[in-house]
């Protein structure tokens, strides 16, 4: 059993910290989100203990899960933030107050003009710019704003990584950054513009990457960028080196810890005794195995040979099967004695043959009624939801150490259509 997950069973009944599944489902409704403060705040003290011997901040990327609970309680943690978008700086500045601005970095290949001025007026750390005509944008509203950006140049490292294709960015064929070759004379530019201050290299290479060594590599090329643009005059102070750490999502054995202090290690090779402030951008790794969803059986069908389980939660709700093949563990909240296993496809309601949890899986026996955890869902789970089918999202539980918290209700259908205009 995969023991990092703060999901086990007391008895036959699957808690979360202590706290009963099915009785947070009976009173909050299902499908339902379920984290584990414990865990998210223990994995953000695992990173900041092993960088602990160099100046670094972590900036948690909100993308992984916005919610404002969150990430109040990582910023209270001491935890800067990474963003993409003015809606995820919003998000921030609502969770920890405008002070948070000078902890946050902003990444992403279109940034617009008022995302770039919210920002600029909220006093942000750094801009991580990714190509020529969004650094001359960033350029022309710092002048209006009367303001200096502090930026550093995302740059492509052209490193391959282990990963889905989806969620690999660190190559030359991707979208992302700007050519590692060409950063010098990009540089060169932006020193020109007064409204801009080259004060970093930001660099990142995919997600759900288990293997360090591409980190270290990309790394070490991105060092390699800053010792160039310190000989041309430039005062690089940090060092972004992305998020990307992977969890283990099948049911082997992870150490958290263990994982944390390789990729340390390796970055911290990598950097030798090169001062710089190290910002680290985990998304995933803080909050991916501390969160379930919590589903509830609707029916079961049989077509030919293949049997179906029906939930009420859906690819609107968790994408990541649907998106990248992606594999969750699936078990059963309350153990029955001497259940029959059999093999099943999960599926959920939605008009979609892609709308899947799991596919010829192996399960206890269900029935009508029981309930299902899809275990590590607390990454890319909620913040990638949608209203597709015109379904409400889940609620959200945060299991805290004074016990569960609500910590978003459930949706509406008048909340649903206030945008719209019949
Ligand atoms: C720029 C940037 N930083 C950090 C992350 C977080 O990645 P992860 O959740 O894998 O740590 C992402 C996600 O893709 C990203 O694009």
């Amino acid at each position: 059993m995969n023991s990092a997950r703060p999901f086990t069973y007391s008895g036959t009944n699957l808690t979360c910290d202590g706290v009963s599944l099915s009785s947070l489902a009976e009173e909050f409704g299902t499908p339902l989100y379920v984290y584990s403060a414990a865990q998210i705040s223990a994995r953000a003290a695992l990173f900041q203990q092993a960088f602990a011997a160099h100046a670094h901040t972590i900036c948690y990327a909100v993308k992984a899960n916005s919610s404002l609970a969150i990430l109040k309680m990582l910023a209270a943690q001491g935890c800067g933030f990474d963003i993409v978008s003015g809606g995820e700086l919003a998000r921030v500045i609502a969770a920890a107050g405008p002070e948070v601005a000078g902890r946050v970095v902003f990444s992403g290949v279109g940034k617009t003009a008022p995302e770039m001025d919210a920002a600029l007026a909220a006093g942000i750390l750094l801009f991580n710019v990714e190509s020529e005509p969004e650094l001359e944008l960033l350029a022309a509203r710092a002048q209006l704003a009367g303001k200096k950006a502090r930026i550093a140049l995302r740059v492509n490292p052209d490193v391959s990584a282990e990963t889905h294709p989806y969620i690999s960015t660190g190559l030359s064929a991707h979208k992302f950054g700007i050519s590692i070759k060409l950063a010098r004379q990009v540089y060169a530019r932006a020193a020109q513009h007064a409204s801009l201050e080259p004060a970093g290299v930001s660099v990142h290479i995919g997600s759900q990457i288990r293997q360090v060594e591409p980190f270290a590599e990309a790394l070490a090329k991105t060092l390699a960028l800053v010792t160039e643009l310190r000989a041309d005059g430039h005062n690089i102070r940090y060092v972004d080196a992305g998020g990307g750490l992977g969890i283990e999502y099948a049911d082997k054995p992870f150490d958290a810890a263990t994982q944390v202090a390789q990729y340390a290690t390796a970055l911290q090779t990598a950097l030798g005794t090169m001062q710089v402030h190290l910002l680290l951008e985990p998304g995933r790794f803080l909050v991916g195995q501390a969160g379930a969803l919590l589903t509830r059986v609707l029916y079961r069908k049989q077509n030919g040979d293949k049997r179906f389980v029906i939930v009420d939660a859906a690819m609107n709700d968790l994408i990541r099967p649907a998106l990248y093949q992606a594999h969750h563990e699936i078990v059963p909240v309350v153990l029955r004695d001497n259940a029959a296993t059999e093999e099943v496809d999960i599926v959920g309601p939605v008009c979609e043959s892609g709308d899947f949890f799991a596919r010829a899986r192996t399960l206890p026996q269900t029935e009508d009624g029981d309930l299902l955890a899809i275990l590590d869902a607390g990454a890319y789970g909620l913040s990638l939801s949608s209203n597709y089918n015109t379904r409400l999202r889940p609620a959200e539980v945060l299991v805290e150490s004074t016990g569960p918290r609500l910590i978003r209700r459930r949706e509406t259908y008048e909340e649903l259509f206030a945008p719209e205009i019949p």
